[in-house]
């Protein structure tokens, strides 16, 4: 970085500054570069204040810029104008143009501007993902309801005196009906856990009674496919408690196991456990483990994203919304834990929770004295 001296020497309390901001002449010049500017552009490391700008930076939004902000073509009030910088990641930068005094000490010598870049990645990035996330809940909706419009008109036409085709029809009509009802409940659940997601849940919840809660509501779905559930709790968590939502906990154990029957039920058998957590002292590890296909590695960093599905087709066959794993995540989340996924393809995969184990209770303040009784006749 060059030293601050003469006339860069003024504006180094930019370098505070987490925006890119750069002092250039109408040449245009490069009198400053502050040291966000530097970590936007590698090549601003070592400017030589003086050089042109575009010997440093080659962007055609930055470089037309730096010339309008002293022509009469400049507009103070104008919206700053947003640019993509490619790079191994993309980044979206808004650039803002203002001119100042002169470059020397004294404010005499040449006309100079400021030129501030603003870094909206993030927010940019958000708005594509809520932009991708609303397509992708409309085609999930507007397949089903094709469908059933498609039945309707035909039972209204061609099929209209139709005894047969009317009771094959009307079957599709209600599993498409049903497959958009999962879906809104979905969705309504993702949204619901994401507006608490930053607020911690307070009432303390047992890890047998959620482990329980969670078999017995899945239990209709493993009878029917006729899947047994082993339950493997470490003795010493028996009692254990975290700190959660029961409803919240339930759910994401009950989607855990939904997905080991519906897509690793191979060998008729799943488990779902709770031990300490070697990895992370003080956590409890739930988790549910399947013996089926497994999950091709390079799928499972994607697992949690909105709607995907290593194939769409099996997962729309067993009445897969595409939701599941992205609750869990958010569940996980709003619990303080983390979500971890080891699978072996053709051996099975386990899903595991890292949730913080709640403090011992306190014991009680007072003591109390016991006096024993002595019953002439005990109740038998
Ligand atoms: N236990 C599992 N074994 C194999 N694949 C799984 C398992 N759990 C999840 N998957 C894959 O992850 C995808 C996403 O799961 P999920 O978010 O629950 O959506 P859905 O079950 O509705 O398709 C599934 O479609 C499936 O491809
Ligand atoms: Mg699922």
């Amino acid at each position: 970085m060059t030293t601050s001296t003469g006339a860069t020497g003024r504006y180094s309390l930019f370098d505070a500054l987490p925006d890119a901001v750069l002092v250039v002449t109408a040449q245009p010049k490069l009198v400053y570069a502050n040291k966000a500017a530097a970590t936007l552009f590698p090549a601003l490391d070592n400017y030589a204040p003086g050089a042109m700008v575009s010997r440093y930076i080659r962007h055609p939004a930055i470089l037309d810029l730096a010339e309008t902000v002293f022509t009469d073509d400049w507009d103070a009030g104008a919206d700053p104008e947003r640019f993509t910088l490619p790079g191994k990641v993309d980044r979206r930068l808004s650039v803002q143009a203002a001119p100042i005094e002169g470059a020397d000490a004294d404010n005499a010598g040449p006309a100079t501007a400021l030129i501030m870049l603003h870094d909206e990645t993030a927010m940019w990035r958000a708005e594509q993902m809520r932009a991708d996330f609303i397509a992708n809940a409309s085609h999930e909706l507007r397949t089903p309801i094709a469908s059933i419009i498609g039945y309707i008109e035909t039972l209204q036409g061609p099929a209209k005196e139709d005894r047969a085709a009317h009771e094959q029809f009307l079957g599709i009509m209600q599993d498409q009906a049903q497959r958009m009802s999962r879906l809104i409940d979905d969705l309504l659940s993702l949204s619901r856990i994401e507006i608490d997601e930053h607020m911690p849940p307070s009432a303390r919840v047992r890890i047998a009674t959620i482990m329980s809660k969670a078999v017995d509501v899945i239990s209709p779905l493993t009878e029917r496919e006729g899947v047994s559930v082993d339950t493997l709790i470490d003795p010493a968590l028996r009692d254990a408690e975290i700190v959660g939502s029961e409803d919240e906990l339930v759910q994401m154990l009950q989607n855990l196991l939904d997905n080991a029957v519906k897509y690793g039920s191979e060998a008729g058998r799943i488990e779902i456990g709770a031990a300490p957590d070697d990895k992370k002292p003080g956590n409890i590890l739930l988790s549910i483990r399947d013996f089926g296909q497994g999950i091709p590695p390079e799928h499972v960093p994607r697992l949690t994203e909105r709607f995907y599905r290593v194939s769409a087709k099996t997962s729309r066959a067993r009445g897969g919304t595409g939701l599941g794993l992205a609750i869990v995540k958010h569940i996980v989340n709003r619990h303080q834990g983390v979500l971890r996924i080891e699978s072996t393809p053709g051996e099975g995969s386990c899903f595991m929770a890292s949730l913080p184990l709640a403090a011992k209770p306190t014991a009680p303040l007072v003591a109390i004295d016991f006096v024993p009784q002595i019953v002439d006749n005990p109740p038998k």
